[in-house]
């Protein structure tokens, strides 16, 4: 296991590293004999992160694989004229047949299966009997529980023909995602993850969101950690195998402000100016990662 231990840093009032669940001041730290740091104990003492076995992984990347057909089948039927409310209807019955539980729907309140997030709009755009326009483009986020597991990915697609603005939102979004991937390494931080997409969007002359961030994944639709988008190199936890998490920057083509819209969902940027996110769930493995929804960026 490539774990830098020394990037763990313990206070001697924390979890012992051993798993024993006494202070670490009371159990290993001065020990003529420590026991072996235990990772799973000590992620859920300290973070409360739960890391996956095996078969978890499995259960994690069967759901990921239908949350990848189903955007596939969004990327079929979107075109102009086409509403959101139709996309919501084809994704959900595409979950219900392949059963599968569309995880949006009544979550906190989210009245449809998918979130359709058009142009200005960031995420958690509720589907609508509104019709795509060319030149619009629009994120599709997908999260879907099967077999009791969740895996959440999304894309940005074009409309028709995009305008200038819409090709460099959508390219400098994916690339953000791509940036970020190249941090996923067991020794690494969180922090590294966005640093480096921040590095690498700001660097384009675009902006990161803040208000919302990339989350734990699998037993639930939201677990710990917090995963931001933007950052300092070597801040934050540090990356074990087992990790499953999402990494879904939004990018703004002009500053970085928001507001949420009178349905308590809907985030818009403040300048109306475009938004593109991509999403994957990832897993930390022994020397690197596995996306668990991949796609080509
Ligand atoms: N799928 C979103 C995410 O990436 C969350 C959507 S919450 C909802 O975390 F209620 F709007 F569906
Ligand atoms: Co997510
Ligand atoms: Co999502």
């Amino acid at each position: 296991m490539m774990l830098k231990d020394d990037k763990i840093k313990i206070g001697r009032n924390d979890p012992c590293p051993c798993g024993s669940g006494k202070k670490y001041k009371r159990c290993c730290l001065n020990a003529k004999n420590p026991k072996p740091v235990n990772l799973e104990k000590l992620y859920s003492q300290k973070y409360d992160i739960r890391l996956k076995h095996s078969k978890d992984i499995e259960g994690i990347r069967a759901a990921g694989e239908l949350v990848i057909e189903t955007l596939d089948l969004m990327e079929d039927n979107i075109k102009v004229g086409v509403t959101t409310d139709v996309l919501n209807t084809i994704a959900h019955e595409f979950a219900i047949k392949h059963n599968a539980i569309p995880a949006p729907l009544n979550y906190r309140g989210f009245p449809k299966s998918i979130c359709t997030s058009i142009n200005e709009v960031i995420c958690h755009g509720i589907p609508e009997n509104r019709a795509l326009a060319d030149g619009d483009i629009i994120n599709v986020d997908i999260t879907l529980i099967y077999n009791g597991y969740y895996a959440d990915a999304s894309k940005t697609y074009f409309v028709g023909t995009p305008d200038a603005d819409a090709k460099k939102i959508v390219s400098v979004a994916a690339q953000s995602l791509k940036a970020a991937m190249t941090m996923l390494v067991p020794g690494n931080t969180i922090g590294d993850i966005g640093w480096a997409i921040q590095k690498y969007a700001e660097n384009e002359k675009c902006s990161v969101v803040r208000e919302f961030v990339g989350h734990g994944v699998g037993f639930d639709f939201h677990e710990p950690p917090h995963v931001p988008h933007y950052g300092k190199k070597g801040d934050g936890i540090v990356l074990v195998p087992g990790m499953v998490f999402t990494v879904e920057p939004m990018i703004n083509l002009g500053k970085a402000d928001l507001f949420v819209a009178g349905d308590n969902w809907t985030a818009i940027t403040h300048d109306r100016k475009l938004s593109a996110q991509f999403e994957q769930t990832f897993l930390i493995t022994e020397d690197g990662f596995e996306s668990l929804t991949p796609f080509d960026l």
